[in-house]
C-alpha cells in the first residue's frame, strides 16, 4: 500500500508526522451518494442524518453540510459542533440516552427534532416544556450487531424504551398536548446483511402500527437508524446497499399503507457506513521485539485506535511499499497494558524500525474514541482530496493536557 487518494503515505507522514488519521474525501463523497441514491430510488422521502458519533472532526461535519445531510447528536458538545458547522437546525437531530434536565433543557433551546430514550425522558422534560413533537427511541426486542459490544437493543440493551411500554409512553406525551410525533429505533451496528434490515423495520413499522393506530396519531417521521456495515476482513463482502434499501422500502410502503400512516419521512442515521473506509492510520514502526512471540511495536495503541483492545476488533493492517508477507507477527502499541494488541498472528512482512504500518477502516469510531492513557498525545487529523492533503485537526501538544489543571495547581 502506497496511496490515499493520490497522495504517497510516505510524503504525508513526513509532512504531517505519525501517528496520523488520514481521511479520503472523495470516498466520503461517494459512501453518502452511494447510500442516498440507493434509498431515495425506492422511496423519495428518505433523509440521511450522518451520526456525528462515528467521526466528529468539524471539517468532515462541513462535508456533510455541503453533501445535504442531516446530522444526529448524542451530546450538547455534538450539537454545538453541528451547529458550527452550518446545519440548519431543521437538519438536526439529537438521540440521547440517560438525558439529564440540563441536557434536555440545552437541546430543547437550540429547537432540534429530539427522539427521547425512555418515557422518564419524557416526564423530565414535561417538567419545564411540553414540546411541539415527541419522538421515542423504541427498543423493538431485537438486535444484532458486528459484535456483542455493538448491539443496541434487546433485552441486555441499556437504550430506548421497550415496545412493549410504547404505548403508555405516547399517550403520556399526546395527553400533555404534544401534537407531532416521530418513531426511532437504533438495535446495533456493523451489519453486513440485508436480510437484518428488514427484519427490524417489520418490526418497528408493526410496533408503530399498533401504538399509533390505537392512538390516532400519524407519524411524521420514522426512523431506523444506522447500522450498515462494513467489510473488515478480505474474506467479508460489502453490504448489498441496493438490495438493503429495495428491501426496506418496500417493507416500509406497506405497511405505511397498511396502517394508514401516509407518506412519512424516512431517516437513517449511518455513522460507520459513510467514514469508516474512508479511515486510514499511519503508524511507524518503533521496536521489534522477538519474545515468546515476535512483537512489532507501533506508534500508535489503544490510545489511538481503541477498537481492537476494546471488542476484539480486527482492523487490516500494511506496510507502506509492497513488500509480500512473509511471517507472522503481533502488532502493538506502547501502552502499558497487554489488550494493546491490534493484531495477533499476522501474516506480515519483513519489517524494520522507521517503517509506516497503515491500518485500514478507521474513519468511524477511531479518533472519536482515543484518549490520552499513559500521557500519550492524540494524534493529528488529514484530509485528502485527490493529490492535495490539508491539516484538519493538529496533533495534541502537552500545553492542551496542562491547560486542564488549574494554573496555581502546578
Ligand atoms: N444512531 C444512534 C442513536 C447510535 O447510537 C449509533 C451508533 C448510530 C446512529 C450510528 O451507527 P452506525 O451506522 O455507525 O452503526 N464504537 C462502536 C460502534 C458503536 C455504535 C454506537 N451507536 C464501534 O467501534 O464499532
Amino acid at each position: 500500500m502506497k496511496i490515499i487518494g493520490q497522495c504517497d503515505i510516505k510524503e504525508i507522514a513526513e509532512m504531517y508526522g505519525t501517528p496520523l488519521y488520514v481521511y479520503d474525501k472523495q470516498q466520503i463523497i461517494s459512501n453518502y451518494n452511494k447510500l442516498k441514491t440507493a434509498f431515495r430510488k425506492h422511496y423519495t422521502k428518505t433523509e440521511i442524518h450522518y451520526a456525528v458519533k462515528a467521526n466528529s472532526n468539524i471539517h468532515l461535519l462541513e462535508l456533510f453540510n455541503e453533501l445535504g445531510s442531516g446530522v444526529d447528536c448524542s451530546s450538547p458538545i455534538e450539537l454545538f459542533l453541528a451547529k458550527k458547522a452550518g446545519f440548519d437546525r431543521s437538519n438536526i437531530m439529537y438521540t440521547g440516552n440517560y438525558e439529564s434536565i440540563d441536557e434536555l433543557k440545552f437541546v430543547i433551546a437550540e429547537d432540534v427534532i429530539i427522539n427521547l430514550d425512555d418515557i422518564n425522558s419524557l416526564k423530565r422534560l414535561l417538567r419545564f416544556h411540553t414540546p411541539e413533537r415527541v419522538s421515542f427511541r423504541i427498543n423493538p426486542g431485537i438486535g444484532r450487531g458486528g459484535f456483542e459490544g455493538i448491539v443496541t437493543a434487546g433485552s441486555d440493551a441499556k437504550f430506548g424504551v421497550p415496545y412493549e411500554k410504547g404505548y403508555e409512553a405516547y399517550k403520556m406525551a399526546k395527553d400533555a398536548g404534544v401534537k407531532h410525533f416521530g418513531i426511532h429505533m437504533m438495535t446495533g451496528s456493523n451489519n453486513l446483511e440485508p436480510y437484518h434490515f428488514v427484519e427490524i423495520v417489520d418490526k418497528l413499522m408493526n410496533i408503530a402500527g399498533d401504538i399509533f393506530t390505537k392512538l390516532e396519531i400519524v407519524p411524521d417521521y420514522i426512523d431506523i437508524g444506522g447500522g450498515f456495515g462494513i467489510p473488515y476482513t478480505d474474506e467479508e463482502e460489502d453490504l448489498n446497499i441496493e438490495l438493503t434499501a429495495k428491501l426496506v422500502c418496500e417493507i416500509f410502503h406497506e405497511k405505511c399503507e397498511k396502517y394508514n400512516f401516509g407518506e412519512p419521512h424516512l431517516k437513517l442515521e449511518p455513522g460507520r457506513y459513510l467514514v469508516g473506509n474512508a479511515g486510514y492510520l499511519i503508524t511507524e514502526v518503533t521496536g521489534i521485539k522477538e519474545s515468546y512471540k515476535t512483537f512489532v511495536g507501533v506508534n500508535g495503541g489503544m490510545n489511538t485506535l481503541l477498537r481492537p483492545s476494546l471488542y476484539g476488533a480486527f482492523h487490516r493492517a500494511y506496510v507502506y511499499g509492497d513488500k509480500a508477507n512473509s511471517n507472522y507477527v503481533n502488532l502493538c502499541g506502547q501502552i502499558c497494558e497487554n489488550s494493546d494488541i491490534f493484531a495477533r498472528h499476522l501474516h506480515f512482512p519483513e519489517v524494520e524500525e522507521g517503517d509506516l504500518v497503515i491500518l485500514r477502516d478507521v474513519g468511524a469510531y477511531g479518533y472519536v474514541m482515543a484518549s490520552n492513557y499513559n500521557n500519550r498525545l492524540r494524534p493529528a487529523e488529514v484530509f485528502v482530496d485527490g493529490n492535495t492533503a490539508s491539516l484538519i485537526r493538529r496533533k495534541e501538544k502537552i500545553e492542551d493536557i496542562l491547560n486542564l489543571y488549574e494554573e496555581n495547581s502546578l
